[in-house]
């Protein structure tokens, strides 16, 4: 099918486009995606398609260093001022800080520029291009600072932290082989289709609305209340159609929504602004790149004996979620396997670059491609098959983790990597990609190559997080007898929107039709907690069919007959009925945030991945023909909707793998545009088979446990040890770019 650039044409004025579709049952792929038929046909309505008569455009005046002391803003006298408007740190009313986990981030620069494309001005103009010529005649006057840029010379420490289990010392001194690994990972951007974007509307009781293109809600809400001081109803937030987050609408949204609701405040009018590529890759939070060291040793009978680990995370300038991106990242650093004396010591630093942020798998791929990198090459030093060693020494129910947590339930490490191996045929390629690398003559102009991957993933909020956030999320029977989901988690793609009408009509014994969605407006629905940590399903979804259980108890007691007869006669007699479901924590789950000891996940995600490369030896190449992932996501909802975040999730860590890239000089980045910041293409995705096992969590009514990061963690690791298989060549760097591919082939041959 041809490729173009051109957009499909309008539908004719007056064309009625098809109704969303009914959805059906249709057993062993589930229901239509709710909102996909307005996608499809262009009706949905994106941030930047929503109307509000008379609205101003805004821009946002970034800083050029990297590093400076701000002197003065000046506005050319020569400018008529008096049709825009201009907004500096002065102008906020509350704190300038963007409400985050530490109160580092200004809204706007004030004395020290800390990043490049750092906001200091903001402005407003009725219309693009006079926005443009009042932009132009604002002076920034600066003086430049040296900056930090390599994050292993910052001596700014944001957070660090120490798990330490059994007796380190011990371990080596039992190990009769030991591996030492030092592992670099870039940044990463999260490409959502749609861009950041935001509207703020004034409103007539002195606060504002933004309408915008995010991931959490109560954010954003908690933002722009505290720094604009607003009370809850002034401050109101709703979501627009979002064309995907991948983390990248979870913290930035704030500080965009308080730009534009200073340029609303300012002027007294709507202010629209959305980012376009270039500004949205050049001032966002990407992945954090990461430093990752390792020594394992391995006892004479083969057992894992001893892991010391450290981590570096570069956080950027500002600390943003630094301190659970690191957090993850640690408690997953260990891999999925038992080692009885373990230290992994971890701390996020400051440079000056753009802040780092949430991308899917918030930290684990990271430090977990590290460790299978390490367990790739243990097997190879003992001269073992990496599929025999990890089944020796995957995690089983009954074992310890590092932080003490004893896996009760729900380990499906074994079975996925048993699935994923069985269905790519692991050791039967492996024995002919070895046979072919055996008799390669000089002359051989590419390479095949198999690899294999393991990972874990802690399903929900780390730690006691979930107890912190306390979530809400309410189902309402209305007086008119419609039956009405309240929940501020958002849909991005990942299948809010059609899962929890399932899950509803399973718990209340109705048709899925029957079942509604609130619009996630913070005027209207609870805070359920932020649409993060692949929690939706289990955590929220749990809560959702908890309060249908009591909604349909109420209705059946009073009707005495069943809920699906009865609900519309019962909301005509008793008007509305809403139950709102809180948070109890999961029990037997129980974690220590300060001495790290406990049960970091109430349940974990298990992952296996096999993928198969081509390697190009004149151009160092990667092609990844196929990847066979088998992931636990303890129940299936929708499996054509799972399917796809495998799908998704696999692709994007095959990016990571092999070209995704963020060039950087002087603490910019360089390829800061789509023409240069490069993504695997559809004709660069592999096929990719989908494995779906269920190793159901008793914590959660349904069993569910999240499916949206998993995939992210065994991707990337899968190939570059595919590309090992090929090659013999081992890349500690990623991306396994050409040049570093060529590169190590080089000190191969030379050897
Ligand atoms: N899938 C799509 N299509 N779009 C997205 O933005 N975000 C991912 C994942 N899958 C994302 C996605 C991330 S980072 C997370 S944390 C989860 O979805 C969040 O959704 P969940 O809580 O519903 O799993
Ligand atoms: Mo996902 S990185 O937790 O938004």
């Amino acid at each position: 099918m041809p490729v173009g650039r051109t957009a499909p044409a309008p539908p004719a004025p007056g064309t009625v486009l098809p109704d969303t579709p009914t959805p059906g049952p249709a057993p062993g792929r589930g229901p239509l995606r709710r909102e996909g038929p307005a996608k499809l046909t262009g009706t949905a309505l994106y941030t930047d398609d929503l109307v509000f008569p008379g609205a101003w455009h805004g821009a946002t005046i970034r800083s050029t260093e990297a590093r400076a002391r701000l002197l003065a803003i000046e506005l050319d006298p020569a400018f008529d001022w008096s049709k825009v408007v201009v907004v500096t740190a002065g102008d906020i009313p509350g704190p300038n800080i963007v409400n985050s986990i530490q109160d580092d981030q200004p809204i706007l620069a004030t004395d020290e520029i800390r990043h490049h494309a750092e906001p200091i001005v903001l402005v407003a103009a009725p219309d693009r291009a006079l926005l443009r010529q009042a932009v132009g005649q604002v002076i920034v006057r600066t003086e430049p600072l040296a900056p930090v840029l390599d994050p292993l010379a910052s001596d700014r420490v944001f957070v660090h932290y120490e798990i330490e289990t059994g007796d380190l010392a011990a371990g080596f001194a039992e190990a009769t082989l030991v591996i030492e690994g030092e592992y670099r990972v870039g940044h990463q951007e999260q490409l959502y289709i749609e861009n950041n974007a935001m509207i703020a509307v004034p409103r007539a009781d002195g606060g504002v609305a933004v309408h915008g293109s995010l991931q959490c809600p109560y954010y954003v809400h908690n933002a722009l209340k505290r720094s604009l001081l607003l009370t809850d109803e002034q401050a109101q937030v709703v979501q627009a159609e979002t064309g995907g987050g991948f983390g990248g609408k979870e913290e930035y949204p704030s500080i965009l929504a308080l730009h534009a609701a200073l340029l609303a405040r300012a002027c007294g009018r709507p202010v629209r602004m959305i980012y376009d590529r270039h500004e949205d890759i050049a001032a966002t939070t990407k992945r954090h790149p990461a430093v990752v060291r390792y020594r394992s040793g391995v006892a004479a009978d083969g057992r894992l004996v001893a892991q010391d680990i450290e981590i570096v995370m570069d956080a950027g300038a500002y600390c943003t979620l630094s301190p659970v991106v690191l957090s993850r990242g640690t408690l997953h650093a260990g891999g999925p396997y038992a080692c009885p004396n373990v230290r992994i010591r971890s701390r996020a630093v400051a440079t000056n670059t753009p802040p780092n942020g949430a991308f899917r798998g918030f930290g684990a791929p990271q430090t977990e491609f590290a460790a299978e990198m390490q367990v790739n090459r243990i097997a190879e030093a003992l001269g073992e098959s990496p599929l025999d060693l990890r089944r020796r020494w995957l995690y089983r129910p009954g074992d310890t983790t590092p932080t003490g947590q004893v896996l009760r339930e729900s380990v499906a490490a074994e079975e996925v990597l048993e699935r994923a191996a069985e269905a790519a045929e692991f050791e039967r390629v492996r024995a002919r990609t070895a046979g072919d690398r055996a008799q390669r003559g000089p002359d051989a102009r590419s390479a095949h190559g198999i690899g294999l991957a393991l990972a874990w993933h802690g399903a929900g909020f780390t730690g006691s997080g979930e107890v912190h956030l306390a979530s809400v999320a309410s189902v309402e029977l209305t007086a008119d007898g419609r039956l009405v989901i309240l929940i501020g988690s958002t849909e991005m793609g990942q299948g809010t929107k059609t899962i929890f009408p399932q899950l509803v009509a399973d718990a209340l014994g109705v048709p899925m039709d029957d079942v509604e969605f609130a619009p996630q407006d913070t005027a209207l629905v609870p805070d359920s907690g932020p649409t993060v940590a692949s929690r939706t399903a289990m955590v929220v979804g749990g809560l959702v069919i908890e309060a249908c259980r009591r909604l349909r108890a109420v209705v059946e007691e009073r009707s005495g007959g069943p809920f699906a007869d009865t609900y519309r006669a019962d909301a005509g007699t008793h008007g509305a009925t809403r139950i709102d479901q809180h948070f109890r924590p999961y029990p037997g789950v129980d974690f220590d945030d300060t001495t790290y000891r406990g049960d970091a996940y109430p349940a974990f995600g298990w992952a296996s991945a096999v993928a198969e490369v081509d390697v190009d030896l004149d151009t160092g190449e990667v092609a990844v023909r196929s990847v066979v992932a088998a992931d636990d996501v303890g129940r299936v909802i929708h499996p054509v909707l799972a399917e796809g975040q495998v799908e998704g999730g696999t692709l994007q860590a095959v990016g990571y793998a092999t070209i995704e890239e963020i060039k950087l000089h002087d603490g910019r980045y360089l390829n800061d545009r789509l023409a240069t910041y490069l993504i695997p293409t559809a004709l660069d995705a592999p096929r990719i088979s989908t494995i779906l096992v269920e190793a159901p969590f008793s914590g959660a009514p349904h069993g569910a446990k999240g499916i949206g990061e998993l995939p992210m963690d065994v991707g990337a690791p899968a190939v570059v040890a595919a590309i090992h298989d090929a090659t013999g060549v081992w890349i500690h760097d990623l991306p396994a770019s050409p040049e570093r591919i060529l590169a190590a082939m080089d000190t191969l041959v030379r050897r």
